[in-house]
Order: structure tokens, then C-alpha cells, then sequence
């Protein structure tokens, strides 16, 4: 008992620890025209990491030869947290700096000239047009608020993105990209390079006075980038050519205004940008869709369990005075069978171990998730969570495998404890790892610092295995689950099989309804992971993470059922891979994603991408897979445990 209550409380803290990291961004702050104790003035503007939707690497604002910060300006104390620096945000200072309510018009930041002579000049253009080329975005931060980007799209619907272009490239027909917003009139020439080097900002504003609260809070914050050769801010935009030979200068200048607005409440601020993401309805649509799949598996199972299984039960609890041999059928036959020991026992029980694992993480942040906790005011804390609860649920992970050993008759408890420790976890690091090299080798922001892999793999061996030493203690120690019949010595012959209840093709199926469950919800969530927007749709995620749980296991208890009936007993791996099959399914999903729906080039970035994929299709391995196996385990004990053997 002591010890549940001591593990109880490392959870605790875990979660605790968690919840330390973003508390702080909720706070609203306010800006006076004069600086005093509890209102501030400055304005400070941060820059994040520049992203492509047509790159996977993600570049660090100093990659560029932007305008730099002075030396110790900006507010100390931003820091980004572990799960921005796993996923690749870095935040800077900026040169951008404004006092509240002072519209300033045609600000120099800074000016920067490159003589086409000197190679270091010339690598830094050549940079910059290559960001140009591939459209990479400015992400940048005030107030812990997105600067936004807002335009009319061909379509004639106003579009708000979070980041906004560097530049422009228009192209040998006088084509331009959708996203770069010129208009083609003044700007012809072919083959050229647009430097957007000015910004307008516009910076709303929702004044205290009617209110309980000194000053006013900023609502929203836009930028619209232009691009001209001098620093008046007007005239001619400032092109560079292809294949430029010309000294080139760019001086870089911004305008700031505001602009009253008590419409907008603070507490709404990020409806606009949020707004403009994927429409509900479609959401509504796919839950729909979803639902159908679950009604239907439903009906199937219900009719399984009443027809069918009711019949047999009644059957079998009745033939004891009858001839017993003739009537027996189906599948009481192999109740001798049906709980014989998988094999390779170890390794069903790690994965099934690690898959509890991080099913119960998936739906710990996910509750997180809704309740508002992670929302994208709060910068990267969905990573943090998952991470940390990851590394304190390794407790969990450590008693599930060695109780479904121990079940399986294992001994080995040792490398069963190591296996589960390392084996998915090490896995993942290494294709992380390998992934972090060739981040380096680009030279991007993504790449993980060195001391933050030291801080990952201490969680990793400091926390994680020691929690799964303790988990696995526990495990051993419990008596292993019982089975409602005994196991005979002998193993039974498995009769032929057709077509349809053979191990590969149940296998294939097997994950085709819980995929059509979650691949409208997919779209979104691959959408916003690589156009590099925002996802919140938090409450649909949970539902559809229901929905894929139910189908996940109906189908599993649906295919077992016909498999116990076809006197084929070997249901232990068949029903983890079944389920877990759906991650196959992801998989050949995410390819057609990246070929229809990305434009990115690269090897680079082609190895990036499925090397992300590949974490994720083995997380949906092991979530779907584990469900499908406990169903499937619950399910053959209950319908064994109601018919009388012998
Ligand atoms: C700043 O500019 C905006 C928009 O042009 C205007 O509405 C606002 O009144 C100006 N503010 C001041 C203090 O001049």
C-alpha cells in the first residue's frame, strides 16, 4: 500500500512539473503610453524559427542575415521550455521594438550590404534567395501572440496565417506563388527575387477604460510585408536577379500603428487566426462518417454476441447428457488451446506494455488538451506534457509487460524489464537521433542542442527506466492473471483454413474500419504538423480518439470470434497486429499525403518527413495494437469463463 501511495505521488509531481511550465503564458498584460509598475510601455517583438510548407527543415532567424537585436534589449527570462526545443522553436529578441500608441511611419532597423566580391557576402544572398525560393516564413511574437498574416485568397476568402513570406520569387512566365500577395502589375520582371524588407504593423488594442483594468491589452497583431529598394518605404520594390552579379543593398525598415478596437475581447484574441483553419463543418462531417463505421461494427458485434454466441453458450451448457463428442463444435473445441502461451512471449508483452503506455498518454494530454490547458497560447507545451507523461508513465508500462509475462509463463524477467525499457524507446531515439544528424548537417533550428539531448536521454535513464524497474517490481510480484480454463498438454491440429479467416488477410483487414475512422481527422493533424499552423481542435481529436478506440476493438473481438469458430486458437499476436495493422494503414497515408499535398523538395527534407512519420506510425502501432490485444484478451476470457468444460 505504501508504495502505491509513494508511486502515486511521483505521478503527481510529474504532472505538476508539467503544469509549472505553463501556467505563466495565461496571464494578460497591459500597455500604457507611460511605463509604470504595472503597466508597461515597450513593446517588444520576438522571432521564432523560419518554416516552408515546402521544407521540413525549419531555419533559425540568425541562419539568416536579418536584422539583429543590440546587445541585452528585450525582456530577460524567455526561455523556450523542452517541448519547444524538441520540436524545433527557437525564440529570439528583436530589433523590433515599439512604444505603446505611438504611430511611427518608416522606421529604419538596419541596412545591410553584400559586395558580390567577397564570398561570405555572396554565400549570404545566395541563403537568402534559397529561403525565397522555397517560401520560407517569418514566424514572429508579440505578447505571446502570433503576428499575423492576413490576405484574400484567390478565392476571395480572407486568409490568416501565422507566418508571413521573406520574399518573393517570380519565376520565368511572370509567375508568382499564391502566398506572395504582389500585385502583378508593377511587379514583371521574370526570373527575380522580391526581398520583402519593409513591414507594416498594425496593432490592436482593447482599451481598460470601461473596464476594471489599467491601460489596454493588445487583441491582435498584423503585419503586412512590402518589399522597396530604398528606405523611404515607397517607390520601386527592391528585386534581385537569378543570377545577380550586382552589389546588392538592402536596408530594412517597418511602420507600426494603432489602432483602438474594444470589439475584440482579449479573451477571444486568437479566434481570427484560429478561424481560418479547417472549417467545422468538414470536422462534423468526418465525426459523422466515423460514427456510421462505429453504428455499424456495433451492429455487427451486437448480432455476434446475441445470436450467435448466445446460441453456442446455451448449446454447450446443454449437451452434457447428450452425446458429447458428435455435438461439440466451433469454438469450445479448442478451450484446451485457447490460452496456450504465444509465442515469443517476451516480445508481445513489451510491446503491449509500452503500447498501455502510451495509450494512456495519448489520452492524459489529450484531456489536458481540451480542458484548455495546451492551447496555443501556450507555446509548446503539448510537447512537454506528452514527453514528461510519457517518461512517468514508464512506471506503467514496467507492470503491464511483466504481468503479461509472467501470464505468458515467462522467466526471463530480466531482459524483459531491459527489452521493456529500450526496445520502443530506443527505437525512437535512434531514428530521433539520426534525424538530429542530418539537422546539424543543414544547419537548422530543429537540430536539438547538444545539452538538450544530454537533458532527454538523463529523463530517459534518470526517470523513465528506474520508474520501469519499479513498475515491473510490482508486476512480478502479483500472482499472473488467471484464465477461466486450463491449458492441455498437447497442442491441438488447426484445421485448414479459408481464405478470409487466414492470418494475413484477417490482418489487412483488420485495420481498414478503424482507419476510415480517423483519416478526415488525419488530414488536418499531417496539415497543420507540416504547413506549420496551429491545431486546436482538441475536442474532435478526443472524440475521434474514442471512436478509433471502440473500432479498434470491435473489429479485433469481431475477427477473433470468427477465428475462435474456425478452431484456429492462436489469437494472442493476431490480435495486437489486427488492430495495430491501422498503422499501416497511416503509413501509406501519410505517402499519398506527401505526394499530392506537400511541395517539398529535397532528400533532406524527404528523409525528415518519414523519419517523423515512422515515430508516429510506430506510436499508432503500438496504441492501436494494444487495444485491439486487451479486447480480444477480455473478450476470450469472458465467453470461456461462461461455458462449462469438463
Ligand atoms: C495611429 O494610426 C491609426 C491608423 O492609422 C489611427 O487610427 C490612430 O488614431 C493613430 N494613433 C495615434 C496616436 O495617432
Amino acid at each position: 500500500m505504501g508504495s502505491r501511495i509513494v508511486s502515486f505521488t511521483f505521478v503527481l509531481l510529474c504532472l505538476q512539473a508539467t503544469y509549472g511550465f505553463y501556467l505563466p503564458g495565461l496571464v494578460p498584460h497591459s500597455y500604457c503610453p507611460k511605463e509604470t509598475t504595472e503597466c508597461k510601455n515597450k513593446i517588444y517583438m520576438y522571432v521564432n524559427r523560419l518554416t516552408s510548407a515546402e521544407s521540413v527543415i525549419p531555419y533559425d532567424y540568425s541562419s539568416f542575415d536579418f536584422c539583429e537585436a543590440p546587445e541585452g534589449t528585450g525582456q530577460k527570462g524567455i526561455s523556450e521550455n523542452l517541448g519547444q526545443v524538441l520540436f524545433g522553436e527557437r525564440i529570439h529578441t528583436s530589433p523590433y521594438q515599439f512604444s505603446f500608441d505611438k504611430n511611427e511611419t518608416c522606421v529604419k532597423v538596419c541596412t545591410k550590404s553584400y559586395k558580390m566580391s567577397n564570398t561570405e557576402d555572396k554565400k549570404k544572398v545566395e541563403f537568402l534567395k534559397y529561403g525565397m525560393l522555397f517560401s520560407y516564413e517569418n514566424h514572429w511574437i508579440v505578447d505571446n501572440m502570433p503576428v499575423a498574416w492576413c490576405y484574400k485568397t484567390s478565392v476571395g476568402q480572407q486568409y490568416c496565417s501565422t507566418g508571413f513570406p521573406i520574399g518573393c520569387f517570380v519565376d520565368k512566365q511572370g509567375r508568382q506563388k499564391d502566398a506572395c500577395q504582389m500585385d502583378p502589375k508593377t511587379f514583371i520582371d521574370p526570373q527575380t527575387f522580391y526581398v520583402f524588407n519593409h513591414v507594416d504593423i498594425k496593432i490592436r488594442y482593447h482599451s481598460g477604460k470601461a473596464k476594471d483594468w489599467v491601460g489596454a491589452r493588445l487583441v491582435r497583431v498584423t503585419v503586412d510585408p512590402r518589399s522597396y529598394k530604398d528606405d523611404k518605404c515607397s517607390g520601386a520594390p527592391l528585386g534581385i536577379l537569378k543570377d545577380n552579379k550586382d552589389d546588392v543593398t538592402i536596408p530594412y525598415t517597418y511602420s507600426v500603428y494603432f489602432i483602438p478596437d474594444d470589439k475584440i475581447e482579449w479573451a477571444s484574441r486568437w479566434d481570427y487566426v484560429l478561424d481560418s483553419l479547417p472549417n467545422t463543418n468538414i470536422q462534423w462531417f468526418s465525426i459523422m462518417n466515423s460514427l456510421v463505421i462505429v453504428l455499424f461494427l456495433s451492429g455487427m458485434v451486437a448480432m455476434i454476441m446475441i445470436r450467435s454466441l448466445h446460441k453456442d453458450i446455451a448449446r454447450y451448457n446443454q449437451t452434457e447428457s447428450q452425446d458429447e463428442a458428435q455435438e461439440e463444435f466451433g469454438w469450445k473445441l479448442v478451450h484446451g488451446d485457447v490460452f496456450r502461451s504465444p509465442k515469443k512471449p517476451m516480445l508481445l508483452a513489451v510491446l503491449n506494455g509500452v503500447g498501455i503506455q502510451i495509450y494512456v498518454m495519448v489520452f492524459v494530454t489529450l484531456i489536458f488538451a481540451c480542458l484548455g490547458f495546451l492551447s496555443p497560447a501556450n507555446r509548446g507545451a503539448l510537447g512537454t506534457t506528452s514527453v514528461v507523461l510519457f517518461v512517468c508513465l514508464g512506471i506503467l508500462s514496467g507492470y503491464a509487460s511483466a504481468r503479461f509475462y509472467k501470464t505468458f509463463g515467462g522467466e526471463r524477467w530480466k531482459t524483459n524489464v531491459m527489452m521493456t525499457s529500450f526496445l520502443v524507446s530506443g527505437t525512437i531515439f535512434l531514428v530521433f537521433f539520426f534525424m538530429n544528424l542530418i539537422l546539424w548537417g543543414a544547419g537548422s533550428s530543429a537540430a536539438i542542442p547538444f545539452f538538450t539531448l544530454v537533458a532527454v536521454l538523463a529523463l530517459w535513464f534518470g526517470i523513465s527506466v528506474p520508474l520501469t524497474f519499479i513498475g515491473a517490481y510490482f508486476g512480478y510480484k502479483k500472482r499472473p492473471i488467471e484464465h477461466p480454463v486450463r491449458t492441455n498438454q498437447i497442442p491441438r491440429q488447426i484445421p485448414p483454413q479459408l481464405i478470409y479467416t487466414q492470418p494475413l488477410s484477417c490482418i489487412v483487414m483488420g485495420g481498414i474500419l478503424p482507419f476510415g475512422c480517423i483519416f478526415i481527422q488525419l488530414f488536418f493533424i499531417l496539415h497543420s504538423i507540416w504547413s506549420h499552423q496551429l491545431y486546436y481542435m482538441f475536442g474532435f481529436l478526443f472524440l475521434v480518439a474514442i471512436i478509433l478506440v471502440i473500432t479498434c476493438s470491435e473489429t479485433a473481438v469481431l475477427l477473433c470470434y470468427f477465428h475462435l469458430a474456425s478452431e484456429d486458437y492462436r489469437w494472442w499476436w493476431r490480435s495486437f497486429l489486427t488492430s495495430g495493422f491501422t498503422a499501416v494503414y497511416f503509413f501509406l497515408y501519410a505517402m499519398h499525403f506527401y505526394v499530392t499535398k506537400l511541395a517539398i523538395e529535397g532528400v533532406t527534407s524527404a528523409i525528415l518527413y518519414f523519419g517523423y512519420t515512422l515515430i508516429m506510425t510506430i506510436m499508432i502501432f503500438l496504441f492501436c495494437g494494444t487495444i485491439g490485444f486487451i479486447a480480444c484478451f477480455w473478450f476470450v476470457s469472458k465467453i470461456y469463463s461462461v461455458v462449462k468444460v469438463d
